[in-house]
């Protein structure tokens, strides 16, 4: 089991299985100014190893990220071989949807549970501008094919941005409502390569939040989970302060970054690298260790970024 200084379980582990990405978002550019190398990061193989030695420490949940995930061409075999350890008891994705409605099927007969898809706008010319060029239909089309295929409940990921998407957050409550949607307003954090515009694009939580209870009147909340949460209908909307109050207490995850980096938290550079563990004649014992020391480093709060502070990492690398 692991168990971090300050009480918290690490029972869930996020993996980039590439930095590449299919688009350009506003906030993330991934195909910015400076082109990150291109690659997927970790064999299958080393990830399926890290995967079951940290379920021998009481990993349980496990999500592949990116980059865009759906561009790594083994995904289904890597989701086969990871769905085929028997203590992941939670698999699921996150993706842009772009490329989701031709695989969903197939990954969720490799096993593949839920997936996450990010979705900024609900406007296809908005969607496009934000996302460098996102066909918002083919995203719909994903997530069609995810409800039939049975990857449930799909939660959409919303970035909160300041006058591009702030004036949508009634209609993707609505869209939460009438069709049992689970929408998560996430507040946009200063890292990578559009650090700089972060302050001019943050929408706080806050706002979203007070904006739907104009609307709708006062809602009862649940939690105590990383999220406020509240249900409508069928659906639920939940407001992640991520860049203003970020949920540290409730944290229970390991990053493990598409070079090969363990990462103890999201928003603080620490980082411990999990290339050598793996080339070890023992690399099971040496990534149990590894991810040891990783929880051992976990700060009490995240690394409070600004425009003027912000993280250095691509967000494409470390898998948001
Ligand atoms: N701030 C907040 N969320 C971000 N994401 C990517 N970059 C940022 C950022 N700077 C989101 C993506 C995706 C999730 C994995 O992280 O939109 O929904």
């Amino acid at each position: 089991m692991l168990i971090d200084h300050f009480d918290r379980r690490i029972n869930y582990l996020r993996i980039s299985v590439t930095n590449r990405c299919n688009l350009n978002c506003l906030y993330c550019r991934p195909l910015g100014t400076k082109q990150p190398s291109i690659n997927d990061g970790l064999s299958r193989q080393e990830i399926v190893t890290v995967v079951h030695a940290a379920t021998q420490l009481g990993i349980s949940h496990i999500r592949l990220t990116g980059g865009e995930p759906l561009l790594r061409a083994d995904l289904p075999e890597l989701v086969g071989e990871l769905s085929s350890i028997p203590d992941v008891t939670d698999l699921s994705l996150t993706t842009n949807g772009q490329l989701l409605s031709d695989i969903a099927e197939e990954l969720a007969a490799a096993g593949l549970q839920r997936v996450n898809v990010s979705m900024d706008s609900l406007d296809s010319d908005r969607y496009q501008h934000l996302t460098g060029g996102g066909n918002l239909e083919q995203v719909w089309a994903g997530i069609r094919a995810s409800q039939q295929a049975g990857l449930a409940p799909i939660k959409l990921n919303v970035v909160l941005i300041r006058g591009y998407n702030d004036t949508e957050v009634t209609d993707f409550a609505q869209l939460a409502r009438e069709h049992g949607m689970n929408v998560r307003f996430i507040e946009l954090m200063p890292m990578g390569a559009a650090a700089s515009e972060a302050e001019a694009l943050f929408y706080s939580a806050d706002a979203a939040r007070r904006q739907l209870a104009a609307e709708l009147g006062r809602q009862t909340e649940s939690g105590p989970g990383p999220a406020t949460i509240w249900r409508l209908g069928r659906g639920t909307v939940g407001f992640i302060a991520a860049g203003s109050n970020p949920p540290c207490g409730t944290c229970n995850r390991l990053r493990l970054t598409t070079r090969g980096m363990l990462r103890p938290c999201l928003t603080s550079d620490i980082e411990l690298d999990l290339t050598a563990a793996l080339a070890s004649p023992h690399p099971i014992t040496a990534t149990q260790q590894a991810l040891r020391e990783a929880v051992a480093l976990k700060p009490r709060q995240g690394g409070h970024l600004t425009a003027e502070a912000p993280s250095t990492t691509e967000m494409s690398c470390v898998g948001g």
